[in-house]
C-alpha cells in the first residue's frame, strides 16, 4: 500500500506538469508495472466507462506484420496473456504462436468476424489489416478490398457489439497538396496512392461511425515506423530499417530514396505506447478522433550520417525507385502533433540518437555501440 501511495503521488505530480486536466485521472503507461494485478483498484486505465472495470479483451487483425506482435506483448503485459488475441491470415512462427493466443481470421470474412467477437467477447479491436503503400501500388484491387472492404466489416461489426475501435492512418492520407511542413491534423487530403486514399477513409468513415451511431473510434496518424525485430510490409518508409540491418551485415546499403528525402518517422516502441494511450485516454479528453503523431524527421543522408557514427566504415548509395520517390516527395516532411501532446499528453522518447543505438543494439551492435560512447 505504501508503495501504491507513492507511486500515486509521483504520477499525479508528473501529470498535473505534463498534460491536460482531463487526463490526470489516469496514470501513463511508463509508471506502471506490467502486470495486471498491480494496477490499484481505483484507477480509471482502461476506460472512462463503469462497464469496464475488468481489462479489455483485445483483438488485433493483421497481426504478423511490423507492429502487430509488438502490439500484442504490450498489450499482454498489461492486460494479461489471454486477455490479448493476435490474428491474420498467414501461418505464425513458432514463438509467436507459443506467445499467447493466436487465431486465423481473414477481416474479409465478415461472418467469421462476427463470430470472433461474440465468442470471444472481444471488447477492444485494434485493426493493422492493410496493404501498405508500395504493395498497394503493386496490386490495386486487393488493396480495395483489404483497405475498404475489409475496413467496412470491422466497422459494422465493432458498431454492433459496442467495440472500441483502433485504426491506424498514415503520413500517407496526405497528398501533394497538403502543407508539407509541420502539416496538422486538420488540412487539405488528396493523396494519390490507393493506400492514402483508402485512409483518408477510413479516419472518414471511423469519425461518421462515430458521430451517427456512438462508435468510440480512436485514430492515429502514424509516421513511418521503425523496429529491430520485425520486418517492414513494403512501405515507402522501409529504407530506414533495411539500412540497420545492411550496415550490421555488410557495412553498405543502397537507398531507394534520394539523400534528401525528408520524412517524419519514430522508433516502435514510442509507436505502441502512443496507441495503448489513446486507447486509454477518457473519451471526454479526445476533442478529436484522428491525431497526427510525431517524433522525429531525418532524411537518408542524415540517418547516414549518425549511423556512421557508430559505424565508421558504414557507406551509402543511392538507386531510386521512381515509384517510392514519388510517393515520397507527395507527404509531410514533419507533421504538426500539437493536438494529440495537449489532449491526452502524447510525448516521444526516442530522438534520431537514441533510435539509432537502439536499433544498433538490437542487431547485435552492442560492443561498437559502447565503444563509440
Ligand atoms: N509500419 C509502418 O511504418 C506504418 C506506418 C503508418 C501506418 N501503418 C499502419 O499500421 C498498420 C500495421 O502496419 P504493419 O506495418 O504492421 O503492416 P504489415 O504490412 O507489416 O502487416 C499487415 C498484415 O495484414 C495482414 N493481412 C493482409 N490481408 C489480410 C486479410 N484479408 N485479413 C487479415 N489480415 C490481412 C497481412 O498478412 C500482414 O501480416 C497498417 O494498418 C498500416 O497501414 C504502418
Amino acid at each position: 500500500m505504501l508503495i501504491l501511495g507513492m507511486l500515486r503521488q509521483v504520477v499525479s505530480g508528473t501529470m498535473q506538469s505534463r498534460a491536460s486536466s482531463c487526463w490526470k485521472a489516469a496514470l501513463p503507461l511508463r509508471f506502471l508495472g506490467h502486470s495486471p494485478q498491480q494496477i490499484p483498484a481505483d484507477a480509471s486505465f482502461y476506460s472512462t466507462s463503469a462497464s469496464e472495470a475488468e481489462p479489455p479483451r483485445v483483438l488485433i487483425t493483421g497481426g504478423l506484420g511490423q507492429l502487430g506482435v509488438g502490439l500484442a506483448g504490450l498489450l499482454r503485459k498489461r492486460f494479461g496473456r489471454d486477455s490479448v488475441i493476435l490474428s491474420d491470415i498467414r501461418k505464425p512462427p513458432a514463438h509467436v504462436f507459443c506467445s499467447g493466443p493466436f487465431i486465423y481470421a481473414d477481416i474479409l470474412d465478415y461472418k467469421k468476424l462476427h463470430e470472433i467477437v461474440v465468442n470471444h467477447r472481444i471488447t477492444w479491436l485494434f485493426h493493422y489489416s492493410a496493404l501498405l503503400s508500395a504493395v498497394g501500388e503493386a496490386n490495386v484491387p486487393l488493396a480495395k478490398a483489404v483497405n475498404i472492404t475489409g475496413l467496412h466489416n470491422i466497422l459494422e461489426v465493432a458498431a454492433k457489439y459496442n467495440v472500441r475501435l483502433f485504426v491506424p492512418s498514415t503520413i500517407g492520407a496526405f497528398g501533394p497538396t497538403s502543407p508539407r511542413n509541420h502539416t496538422p491534423d486538420f488540412s487539405i487530403q488528396r493523396p494519390r496512392t490507393i493506400y492514402g486514399v483508402s485512409k483518408v477513409h477510413a479516419e472518414l468513415m471511423g469519425e461518421y461511425y462515430y458521430h451517427r451511431y456512438g462508435l468510440d473510434f480512436r485514430c492515429l496518424r502514424y509516421p513511418g515506423i521503425i523496429s529491430a525485430d520485425s520486418q517492414p510490409g513494403g512501405g515507402t518508409t522501409d529504407y530506414a530499417v533495411q539500412i540497420f540491418h545492411a550496415a550490421v551485415k555488410n557495412n553498405r546499403f543502397e537507398c531507394n530514396l534520394k539523400a534528401s528525402t525528408r520524412l517524419p518517422m519514430m522508433y516502435i516502441d514510442d509507436c505502441l505506447r502512443a496507441t495503448l494511450e489513446v486507447m486509454e485516454a477518457p473519451s471526454e479528453c479526445l476533442s478529436i478522433r484522428t491525431y497526427n503523431i510525431s517524433a522525429v524527421s531525418f532524411t537518408p543522408e542524415e540517418l547516414a550520417q549518425v549511423l556512421c557514427k557508430y559505424v565508421p566504415e558504414f557507406q551509402i548509395t543511392y538507386r531510386v525507385d521512381p515509384l517510392r520517390q514519388a510517393i515520397a516527395d507527395s507527404w509531410p516532411m514533419s507533421l504538426d502533433d500539437s493536438t494529440a501532446r495537449k489532449d491526452w499528453g502524447w510525448k516521444h522518447d526516442f530522438d534520431l540518437p537514441g533510435l539509432v543505438r537502439t536499433m544498433l543494439s538490437f542487431q547485435g551492435f552492442s560492443t561498437r555501440v559502447a565503444h563509440a560512447n
